[in-house]
Formats: structure tokens, sequence, C-alpha cells
């Protein structure tokens, strides 16, 4: 069975959350007749799931399973997130830029260190100044102008000239001191442009964590019934994390290698003429087994997150019955368990790992093949004195340098793939569409004034599974239902709907005549105060557990309320009483004491419409009467709904219902009821009998 402490007691108020319109409910074409689309767009697995489907038929997405890493909105949101940062990403852009251009340079002072060196033995023949002079005046004319690279020939034969005139020692020391000079002022470069990328990558993630934690907020129940709370951790944190390095990777990596293999390319095409097009040729064909590595990189690695999030279930599953894992001495058992799914994980890793390792050699072959081509041909070329020594040098090192950065975005390219599955998950998380939200023209309620009623209701969790069926009742203001009927039966369900946490599948649940699908989320749940079957409380005090999300409660009314929950003696028996920490979900309390505060918890706001499931199944028989009283006095001032375990608890309700698998079987107050001699009376005999027994 599932658990039902997840789907109770959850309580997400959704203020201030931005508005999302469209329910994604319309049935999908091709997905089969039997395929509810509820289900599916609430499964986020089986929303990505059926996204590679459409992908592989290469049709167009349909709106409701839109929202992935490919889909341009999630970059455009990207982008809105990168904004404020725009100046900063602008000058580590610019950076990367001129360090590019550093490492241009570095080849030319290379080229120019080298020169004298090679020179040392043959004649050299320095120009005059009025050669100088002639050379300097150099300037392309009007019939140049469509020569874009005839400027740089122009300014290269300009520099040389100028360099030529220095004489050779002083030569060598510029260039060794620019040589080094550059180095510095690269790595310099380099380590501001990677503090800078670093910070905005790390606000980026941190604003989308607070942008995905607000989506789960808005997220109906039927969102978390579907998915596995360890699924959605991993995506709050594993994912996003390295969504985060693949910002970093791409802004500071991709972007300064693209760069310095344009650079060096430009310097090896500006040196050694129309080898360009080889080296050219070679990056191309490079990158073909780069990209297609890339891809399986990137299936394997969707495999290995789905791994992943079955490790972080093991493991808050573990965690959190930790009670149930030592009472039937599981431990061994949940080793074995989470043993198994990190083994998995290990697997697919390693499998990723060797996939990209696999890159790595085809890349450096085919650097090497470009080199030791371009090395013959050159060579060549200095032998038959066409070409000096020098440049040859300096365009293999520079051809080396191309090499290298193709290798590193080889690498980038390959995290880049497996770093955009984890945007997939991310943005399929972040655009999940909310079953529950406003309308446009949704209305405000400004208070309950008349009833609650419900018209013809049919509701199912599952698409074949009807729980509730033609439930009507109306309950006038200041009344009392109760419902009562076997576990099971759909009691529960009822008071979800009250509250809208799910919405009706035909018929309607109206306050005061308002369908509670056209007023706003917020202002309905605000008229209700509830205590949920289970119940939760949260890490604390005692104090912060019954002012829970409104935290500027005075002693005073938290003390009223918890008096009206007969809570207030126990707590104050307690050491540090409203101070007492309860525990991680309360669990240092006994079930009774837990219950009580849960109540003093409604009834601290105070709203007109109190919903009570079972809030004195907990309780022994004392307490039971304590709070019964509490109840009673409670209800002259609201208007309730109690589903009610033991009967005795709502003899004088107004009206009571019997639902039995989702059917209102009876109706009518506990004398109407008892003379039928249904259902209802046959419970009541039944509890009657064995309170005598147990007094
Ligand atoms: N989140 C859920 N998903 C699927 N089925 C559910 C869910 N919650 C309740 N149900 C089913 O709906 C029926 C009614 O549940 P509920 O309203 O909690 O019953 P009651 O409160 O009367 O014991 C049960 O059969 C239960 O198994
Ligand atoms: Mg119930």
């Amino acid at each position: 069975m599932r658990s039902s402490a997840s789907r109770r007691g959850v309580w997400a108020p959704s203020r201030g959350a931005p508005k999302h319109t469209s329910a994604g409910r319309s049935p999908m074409p091709g997905s089969g007749p039997h395929r509810d689309p509820l289900v599916i767009l609430e499964d986020l697995d089986q929303v990505e799931a059926r996204r590679r489907e459409w992908r592989k038929r290469k049709q167009k997405l349909p709106p409701e399973l839109k929202g992935t890493a490919e889909d341009p909105a999630f970059y455009r949101q990207l982008i809105s997130y990168a904004k404020p940062y725009r100046l900063k990403m602008s000058v580590a852009l610019c950076m990367s830029a001129l360090a590019a251009t550093a490492k241009v340079g570095y080849f030319f002072a290379l080229e120019g260190l080298l020169a004298p060196i090679f020179r040392a033995g043959s004649e050299r023949v320095a120009p005059g100044p009025e050669q100088l002079a002639q050379h300097v005046l150099k300037f392309p004319g009007i019939e140049g102008l469509g020569d874009p690279l005839l400027p740089l020939a122009m300014l290269r034969d300009n520099v040389t000239w100028w360099w030529s005139s220095v004489p050779p020692l002083s030569q060598l020391k510029w260039a060794a001191g620019f040589l080094v000079l550059l180095v510095i002022l690269e790595q310099l470069n380099k380590y501001v442009q990677r503090m800078i990328m670093r910070g905005v990558s790390m606000d980026i993630v941190r604003t989308l964590r607070v942008a995905l934690f607000s989506k789960l907020l808005q997220l109906s129940l039927r969102f978390f019934h579907k998915n596995h709370s360890g699924k959605l951790l991993s995506r709050v944190t594993a994912d996003l994390t390295k969504l985060g390095n693949l910002l970093v990777d791409v802004l500071v990596n991709m972007f300064s290698d693209v760069f310095t293999v344009i650079g060096s390319l430009f310097y090896v095409f500006y040196s050694g003429g129309g080898f360009v097009l080889i080296a050219l040729a070679v990056a191309g064909v490079t990158f073909v087994p780069i990209q297609q590595i890339g891809r399986r990189v990137r299936q394997k690695e969707n495999a290995v997150h789905r791994k992943l999030s079955e490790v972080f279930q093991s493991l808050s599953e573990a965690l959190s019955n930790q009670k149930v894992v030592k009472a039937f001495g599981a431990e061994a058992h949940e080793l074995e368990r989470f043993r198994v799914v990190n083994d998995r994980v290990l697997d697919g890793r390693l499998k990723t790992a060797s996939l990209r390792f696999r890159t790595e050699p085809v890349v450096e072959l085919m650097g090497a093949v470009s080199v030791a081509a371009f090395l013959l041909w050159g060579g060549n070329q200095v032998i038959e004195g066409k070409w000096e020594g020098q440049s040859l040098f300096s365009v293999v090192l520079a051809l080396t340098t191309v090499v290298a950065s193709l290798r590193r975005l080889a690498d980038t390219s390959t995290k880049f793939q497996s770093g955009l599955s984890s945007a997939d998950r991310v943005a399929t998380l972040l655009y999940a569409k909310a079953e529950i939200v406003d309308k446009p023209d949704a209305v405000s309620l400004d208070g309950f004034h008349k009833s609650v009623s419900f018209e013809h209701v049919d509701f199912r969790y599952d698409a074949n599974n009807p729980v509730l069926t033609d439930v009507s009742f109306e309950l006038a203001r200041g009344q009392t239902l109760a419902i009562v009927g076997h576990t099971g039966s759909g009691k529960s369900t009822v008071g979800d709907l009250v509250a809208r946490f799910y919405d009706v599948d035909s018929g309607a649940v109206k306050i005061d005549g308002h369908d509670v699908r056209d007023v706003t989320v917020e202002s309905l749940r605000g008229l209700l105060a509830m205590v949920t079957q289970e119940t939760v409380l949260f890490e604390g005090s005692i104090r912060s557990n019954i002012a829970y999300a409104m935290p500027g409660l005075s002693d005073a009314e938290i003390e009223s309320a918890a008096r009206a929950a007969h809570a207030h003696e126990f707590i104050m028996a307690m050491p540090d009483g409203y101070a007492t920490q309860v525990g991680e979900r309360g669990t240092s309390l006994s079930g009774g004491e837990r219950q009580r505060i849960a109540i003093a918890r409604a009834l601290v706001g105070q709203a007109p419409i109190l919903l009570l499931d079972e809030a004195t199944s907990a309780l022994d028989t004392r307490s039971e009467k304590l709070v019964q009283e509490a109840i009673d006095d409670l209800r002259r001032g609201h208007t309730a709904i109690i589903i009610a375990h033991r009967l005795s608890t709502i003899r004088d309700a107004d009206l009571i219902l019997v639902i039995e698998q989702g059917r209102v079987v009876e109706r009518g107050s506990h004398e109407e009821l008892m003379h039928q001699g249904g259902i209802y009376q046959h419970m009541v005999s039944i509890q009657g009998a064995e309170r005598v027994r147990s007094s």
C-alpha cells in the first residue's frame, strides 16, 4: 500500500506563485484510446518517455509534452536568469577573446624570438631608413578595398620591416620578455574569467533551485503520488549541479577553446598559407566521431540518472522509516537493496566514462596525423629554401595548440551532452503542468457566508478506479456534516475535494455557490482549517508548529489555540514547554500529542470551515473525550465537516452521510438513520457493544 503519510497532511500554500493557465488535459493524438492524459502528464518519467517516442517519430511535440532542454523556452528562461550578469559575462567573453588574441601574439613573438637564431649563420640584410619609410607608408589603395585580407598583409609587412630594423640582440630580449608577459597575462585572464563565470553559474543554479522548489510547491498532490521524492530530490540537487557545471564548461572552456582554435588557425593560415584548408578539414572530420559519441554518452547518462534517483529513493526511504527497518531487523535487506542500486550507478558511470575516453584517442590521432602531414610539407618548403625555419616551428606549435583545444572541446562537448540530459530533467520539472491552478478570471472569496455543497460529484485518482460516484450534499453555514463509512470508502477524498487538492471529474464542489475551480486556491484554502488524518509535524518547536505558516502570532493566541485543542496541559508538562523540539516530523511525540498539536495548528488560523479527518482516532478514550468537548465547542462557531471513526462523536451532527465504495448510501440525522435500521444503525450497534466491552 502507498504510504499515506505522504498523501495526507501536505499543505502547500500557493501564495505569490506564478500563475499557469493551461492544465494540459487535452487528450493526445496517437496516444491510444486507453491512455489517460492526466496520468501521463503527472508522471515525470512518463512525460520524458513519451517525449522520446515523439522525437523518434520526428513529429512536432504537442504543447503538453513541451518543456525540454531542446525547448527554446528553457534557454530563454536560462538567459533571463543570466540577464543580471550581462556585464560580467560580456567581460568574461571579451577576456576569452583577448586570451585567444594573446595566443596568436605568442606565436608571433615566438617566430620573432627564433628568427635571429635561425638566421644566425646566414647573411642578414638590415633595411635602411628609406626602405623602412617606404614600407610604413604602404596602405591599401582603392583597388585593394575589395580584398579584406589586404590590410592585414600590409600590417604584417609593416611590422616585419619595423622589427627587422631592431638589432638582433635587442630582438631576442624583447621577444623573450614579451613571451613571458603574455603567459602571465593569459593565466591571470583565465583566473579572473573562471572566477566570474563560476560565480555567475552558481547564482543561476541558486535561482533555478528556488524556482524548482517554488514549482514543487505549486504542483498538485497527484504529482507527488506519481513521482517519488527521491527522484525529485535528485533533480533539485544532482541534476541542477550538473547543469551549473555545464554553464561553466560552456561559458569558459568552450568559448575560450573556440576562440583559441580560431586564433591559432588564423595564425597558421597567416604564416603557413593554404594549409589552413587541410587543418580545417581535419578539425571537421574529428568532430564527426565526437558528436556521435557525445550523443551516446547522453543516452547512457540518462540511464545512469534514472538509477541515481533510485539511490536517492532508497536512501530517503530507509532514513525516514528507521523504526520499521529496525523493528523488522531489515538492516541487511536495506543495505543489500542500496548496494544493488549503487552498483548499478557505478556500472553506468563506468560505461559512459569508457565511451568518453574513446573520443580522446580519436582526436589525438587526427591531430598527430595533421601535424605530421604539415611537418612533411613544411619541412620540404624549408629545405627548398622557400620558407623560414622559425615560421615552420611556430606554425607547428600553433597546430599543436589547435589540436589540444580541439581535444578539450571534444571533452567539453561530451560533458555538454550529458549536462544536457540533466538540463532536460530540470526543464521537465520546471515545466511540469500543475493540475490545480487559478483560472485567469478566478475570483477571490471574501469569506464564507452561505454553504458548502457537492453536486453529483464523480472522482477518480486513476483512470480505471472510480473513488467517488454521484456524491451530493449541501451544508449550510454553522452546521455540522459528519461522514462515516468503512476504511477506503472515500471519506478523506471528500475532504480533499473541498480543499481542491484535486479537481472533480464531473459535477461540482461549490462554496457559496462558486465552483471551487472558479475561485483562487489561496482564498479557498484560507477559509479552511484542516486536521488531516495523518498528522505530520515539522522539525522545530511546538510553538513554531502551532504557528505554522503564521509566524506573527502572539504567545497568547498560540496558547488559546492549544487550550482549545486540550494540548496546553501536556505541553506545559514538557521540560521546555512550548519551546520543546518535536524532532524530525514530530517523532518525539506520541500520536495523540501530535494530533492535538495539529488541531491547535488548525485552530490558530480561525478559518470559518473546519475539516477534521478522524481527528480523534489517535487519542485514547480520556483525551478523546477532552478533544471531543473541544470540537463540540468549536463546532458552535464553525461550519464543520467531521470525518468520524467513532460514531459516538457525531451523534448531534446536522447531517450524517454514510459512504460505501464512493457512494452515499444513507443520509440523515442520527435519529433518522437509527430508525432506518441500515448500515449506520448496524455500525453504531457494533461500536456500542465494543464500548461496553472495553469499559
Ligand atoms: N493518492 C491516491 N491514489 C490512488 N488511490 C487513492 C489515493 N488516495 C486514496 N486512494 C484510494 O481511494 C479510495 C478512498 O480513499 P480515502 O478517501 O482515503 O478513504 P477513507 O478516508 O474513507 O478511508 C481508497 O480505495 C484508496 O485506496
Ligand atoms: Mg481517510
